[in-house]
This record gives C-alpha cells, sequence and structure tokens, in this order.
C-alpha cells in the first residue's frame, strides 16, 4: 500500500549544521496494517512522516502510495489519501468554530475524494452518529467551540475528521504525548476503533513503549535516521515494554530514551 525504497532527507547540507535525518529508509506497510515507531529525540520519525505527507521532499529515493509515485506530488493533493494527527491538540482542530463546523470542513476537505455530500440533515445525523460511538459525549454538544474542550477531547475531534473521509493511510505522531494519563488511554481506544472499524493503514509514532507492544502489528524502532529494528509477527505478539527497552540499550548507540519514555 505504502512504500519507501531508499528515501534519505539531509538537512543544512554541507554546512556546519547538516543534519542527516533520514538515511537509506526502506519500509513498506500493507493495507489495514497497524504500525507502531519508536525512537529517541531526534530520531527522525516526525521527517519521516513529513516525507510520507509531503511536508518535506527527500534527496533520494522513491515513495509510492498505491502503487502511484508520489515521492514529488504536493502535499495538498496527497491530504486527501493520508490523514495525520499531531501531538499538539490545537493544531488539529479549528478554534472559534463549533464542533459541528470542525467536522463540517474536514467533510468537505474529503469532497472530492468520494466523499458523499448529502442534504446537510444526513450530514448532521452522521456528524451525531460518529461522535456518539466515541462515548465522550460530544455528540450532544456539536454547537461547542472546540477552544472549549479539553485537549483529549480535541484530539478526539481530531481523530474522527482525520479519518472522516477514509484516508488510505493515518499517521499519528505522538498523538496522546500533551495529554494526562486518563485522556491518552481515551484517545487510544478510539484509535484503535476508528482503525479496526475502517481497516485503515496506521502508522502510529509514540514515546511510550506501553503503546508501542498494546498496539498494532509491528514495531519499529529508529535511531539517527535509520531503522535500526523491527519485530513482527510471533516476538512482536509477546513483546513487554521491558523488552524494548532491553533492544533499544542493547544497540549501545549511544542514544537514550527519555525518562517520559522509560516511564510511560
Ligand atoms: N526543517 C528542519 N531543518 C533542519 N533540521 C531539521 C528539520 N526538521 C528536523 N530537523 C532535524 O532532523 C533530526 C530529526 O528530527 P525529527 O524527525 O523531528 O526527530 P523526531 O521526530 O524523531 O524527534 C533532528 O536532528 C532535527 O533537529
Ligand atoms: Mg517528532
Amino acid at each position: 500500500m505504502l512504500s519507501l525504497e531508499h528515501v534519505s532527507v539531509t538537512f543544512n547540507e554541507g554546512t556546519p549544521n547538516e543534519v542527516r535525518a533520514l538515511q537509506d529508509i526502506s519500509i513498506s506497510v500493507a493495507e489495514g496494517e497497524f504500525i507502531t515507531v519508536i525512537g529517541s529525540n531526534g530520531a527522525g520519525k516526525s521527517t519521516l512522516f513529513n516525507v510520507i505527507s509531503g511536508a518535506v521532499q527527500p534527496h533520494a529515493g522513491r515513495i509510492e502510495l498505491d502503487r502511484d509515485d508520489i515521492t514529488y506530488k504536493p502535499e495538498y493533493l496527497r491530504s486527501h489519501d493520508i490523514g495525520r494527527v499531531f501531538q499538539d491538540p490545537r493544531l488539529g482542530t479549528c478554534p472559534g468554530l463549533t464542533i459541528r463546523e470542525n467536522l463540517s470542513l474536514a467533510a468537505i476537505h474529503g469532497r472530492q475524494a468520494g466523499f458523499r455530500r448529502d442534504v446537510k440533515s444526513a450530514h448532521e445525523s452522521w456528524f451525531f452518529e460518529q461522535l456518539e460511538q466515541q462515548h465522550l459525549g460530544l455528540e450532544h454538544r456539536l454547537d461547542a467551540d472546540v477552544a472549549l474542550l479539553s485537549g483529549g477531547q480535541r484530539q478526539a475531534i481530531t481523530l474522527v475528521m482525520a479519518t472522516l473521509t477514509k484516508p488510505k493511510l493515518l499517521l499519528l505522531d505522538e498523538h496522546t504525548a500533551a495529554l494526562d494519563p486518563n485522556a491518552a488511554e481515551q484517545v487510544i481506544s478510539l484509535t484503535e476503533q476508528l482503525a479496526s472499524a475502517d481497516d485503515l493503514s496506521v502508522v502510529m509514532i509514540t514515546h511510550s513503549m506501553q503503546q508501542a507492544c498494546q498496539l498494532g502489528d509491528r514495531v519499529i524502532m529508529m535511531n539517527q535516521g535509520q531503522i535500526v529494528f523491527e519485530i513482527a509477527g510471533e516476538e512482536r505478539r509477546n513483546l513487554t515494554p521491558g523488552d524494548l527497552i532491553e533492544r533499544f540499550h542493547s544497540l549501545d548507540s549511544g542514544a537514550e530514551l527519555s525518562d517520559r519514555q522509560l516511564l510511560a
């Protein structure tokens, strides 16, 4: 479904500040697969998402989505196929607009992707149903300004918006890292629910070893712009956070996991 072949990204090339953010990365994501990505700060995880979404162009390599070469396709043309949720709950929704208005914007955005734009009332009940399924009580607050919602509620709305139009791929960049543990747990269960309901292909960057073991079919560890290991199959099913930390330390790469990563 998605494949990256020998993708490299270097920032500030040829200067003292040169950073080889991605070094010869090859990875593929099958349809319906759920992958978690972990790694120390600065490992290149967000840059990986930036080249997939088109925010950054690779300096070498090739990216295909559904056999379509998208290596140099502009970001706005990919946004129908690729949903993205960031760490900061304020980035995904528009303050000053209500939940209903935010959802409408996402629906309009997806129209070109084949989203059926039925009469307004059909939309209304559909939004209600979507939110009702989340069990967060937001279906009764469709006219509330999103600025009044908690971080967890905003991330829940952002997730619903990102999946509203059934993207081919959903990219989650530490989307629970700014939330308190309860809200993080709710957003994670919503993530699982949305991913399985639509059989979405998901790549989730997480700071949490627990989440990396709890969700998905495959774990990828990145370090200094490279994929240093992948765990799938039987080994993945039995994986514990302790195993992951041990694997990371056995790399002896000099990179450190933060307290946040070790404790979460
Ligand atoms: N636009 C940019 N310009 C210069 N350096 C960047 C840019 N984006 C990321 N980097 C650098 O690339 C490296 C990887 O960053 P990033 O992908 O954000 O890491 P992660 O998400 O794993 O913490 C870091 O050293 C970071 O400082
Ligand atoms: Mg990052």
